[in-house]
């Protein structure tokens, strides 16, 4: 038997219900809002899904903290989205009260659940989480590093017009604009990005992933959610699968890269434990000085959550 929760039933924490639902690896999915008619309803219209898509995932939506009641994994996407002109720093006083609630609250009815953030600003929130909550470091991380590199992948696919499947990438550090985006690891089908591409169009794809949740809050005047849903299914997935998969995720580095007491995006090892391993890779001295500024910004962001809580 295996529960998961997701806090928030807006577009993207809907999304990830409905997306794990059709992964069909949870017995049950419970949509958490305080709104309750709205995850209720979200609920109801993807449990009505299933005969279509043929999953058994049963879908439940509640206001009631005690309808999560021994969760294995919850996700975390309560929070107010940015509008156009906001960067996700914009958001912390706000999203640091939801989220630092949420996570007691649902620590008053499951004992040790894995805990996924997708609240933004997303390393920040992760902290949040994480400080509240008085959980393993391996079990309190956050949903970004799929997203970014998701979209490096799908715009690397577009210029290269071949199948996004083909791109395989490493994108490391904050969810913000210092993310670092890795063309030494993105390759095509194992082949080297940088034989398929010249450097002139590979840069203004890095550069283009950099802002890209800000290019979708344009267009849309709201952030984005079929991707991040999806990506944060595919990480309770594959913890509930306990499939050892590499992905990047935010999580608090103990002297990984030189660097502690920080929440920020490396490439992990995820299974049935949460974060398995964090995996060092050997960056050169200019990717490194990416990370560290990324770094930098991160805890400039983390101490104005400090500040708040002194
Ligand atoms: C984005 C939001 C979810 O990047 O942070 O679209």
């Amino acid at each position: 038997m295996s529960k998961v929760t997701v806090v928030g039933a807006g577009n993207v924490g809907a999304t990830v219900a409905n997306v794990l639902a059709h992964q069909d690896v949870a017995n049950e999915v419970v949509l958490l809002d305080i709104k309750g008619d709205l995850a209720r309803g979200k609920a109801l219209d993807s449990w009505q899904q299933a005969p279509i898509d043929y999953y058994s995932t049963k879908l439940i939506g509640s206001e009631d903290y005690a309808d999560t009641a021994n969760s294995d994994v919850v996700v975390i996407t309560a929070g107010i989205p940015r509008k156009p002109g906001m960067s996700r720093d914009d958001l912390i006083s706000t999203n640091a009260k939801i989220v630092t609630t949420v996570t007691t609250s649902i620590l008053e009815h499951s004992e040790n659940p894995i805990i996924i953030i997708v609240s933004n600003p997303l390393d920040v929130m992760t902290y949040a989480s994480h400080s509240v909550s008085g959980l393993s470091d391996k079990r309190v991380f956050g949903m970004a590093g799929i997203l970014d590199t998701a979209r490096y992948r799908a715009f690397l696919a577009t210029a290269l017009k071949v199948s996004p499947k083909d791109i395989q990438a490493v994108l490391m550090g904050g969810h913000g604009d210092t993310m670092v985006p890795l063309p030494r690891y993105t390759t095509v089908a194992g082949i080297p990005v940088t034989e398929m591409i010249d450097d002139t169009s590979l840069d203004a794809i890095v550069e283009r992933t950099k802002k890209g949740g800000g290019e979708l809050v344009k267009l849309m005047g709201t952030s984005a959610w079929y991707a991040p849903g999806a990506a944060a299914a595919q990480m309770v997935a594959t913890i509930l699968r306990d499939e050892q998969r590499i992905f990047p995720c935010c999580v608090k580095l103990n002297g990984e890269y030189g660097m502690k007491d920080i929440f920020l995006g490396v490439p992990v090892k995820l299974g049935k434990n949460g974060i398995e391993e964090v995996l060092e890779l050997k960056l050169n001295a200019d990717e490194m000085e990416l990370l560290t500024t990324s770094e930098g910004h991160v805890r400039q962001v983390m101490q104005v959550f400090d500040d708040m809580n002194a």
